[in-house]
């Protein structure tokens, strides 16, 4: 097979951007979970400004995450984790995780990292980068954030209980609690150009 390169995107991989929310779709079909509504200029402007990370093998898609601000920056989410179903148990989400969990830190290393899943997989990549479990009153109150439950089936559920209680896992990275801690990749000089610019 070969090999994947997982790497931060930038304006050329628009091209795989309908791919991507095909392969996110079918998954989500898959699973029985409902979406989270995404465009394509949405993914398209996470791509150019430097907040997603695209795993390709040769120019075939292979995977996909980005990374969004909440609440006025406190908050960061790595979302839209997806691996392409040829590509799967080969270690390409853990990859593609610890590059947007990387971003992340560099671009607000005060923000808190929080996840809203029940993705086995996740929550165990989650854990060994720090994040704990928490209720969701630990999460942020950006209603922006809340609304991307809108298109999950269970979504009746978090309004019945006001909120508090859903069939996800709320996990959260303090940085508060990791001072001093190395990220766990180190990003390449031209992406650190990019975000200083
Ligand atoms: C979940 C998904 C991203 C995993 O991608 P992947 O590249 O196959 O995962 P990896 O090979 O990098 O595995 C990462 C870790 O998760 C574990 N894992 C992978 N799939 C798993 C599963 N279905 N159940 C439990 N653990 C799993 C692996 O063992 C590995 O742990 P390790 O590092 O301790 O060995 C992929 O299956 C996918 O795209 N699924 C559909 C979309 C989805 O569910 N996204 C997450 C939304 S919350």
């Amino acid at each position: 097979m070969e090999e994947i390169t997982v790497l931060v995107a930038d304006a050329s991989h628009e091209k795989y951007v309908d791919t991507i929310l095909e392969t996110i779709a079918a998954a989500a079909k898959v699973r029985g979970t409902g979406i989270a509504k995404r465009t394509h200029e949405y993914l398209a402007t996470k791509m150019r400004e430097t907040k997603a990370v695209i795993a390709l093998a040769g120019d075939r898609f292979a995977g996909f995450s980005y990374i969004e601000t909440w609440g006025n920056k406190h908050y960061v989410t790595t979302s839209g984790l997806i691996v392409h179903p040829d590509f799967r148990g080969l270690g390409v989400s853990k990859r593609i995780k610890d590059m947007t969990f990387t971003l992340a830190r560099t671009r607000w290393p005060k923000a808190k990292i929080f996840s809203l899943t029940s993705g086995a997989a996740v929550m165990k990549m989650n854990t060994q980068l720090g994040y704990v479990p928490v209720t969701f009153a630990d999460l942020t109150d950006d209603e922006a954030f809340w609304r991307g439950c809108e298109g999950c089936i269970n979504v009746d559920v978090l309004k019945r209980t006001g909120r508090k209680y859903c069939i996800c896992t709320g996990m959260l990275y303090d940085p508060d609690e990791h001072e001093g801690e190395p990220t766990p990749i180190e990003l390449p000089g031209e992406v650190m150009r990019r975000i200083r610019k």
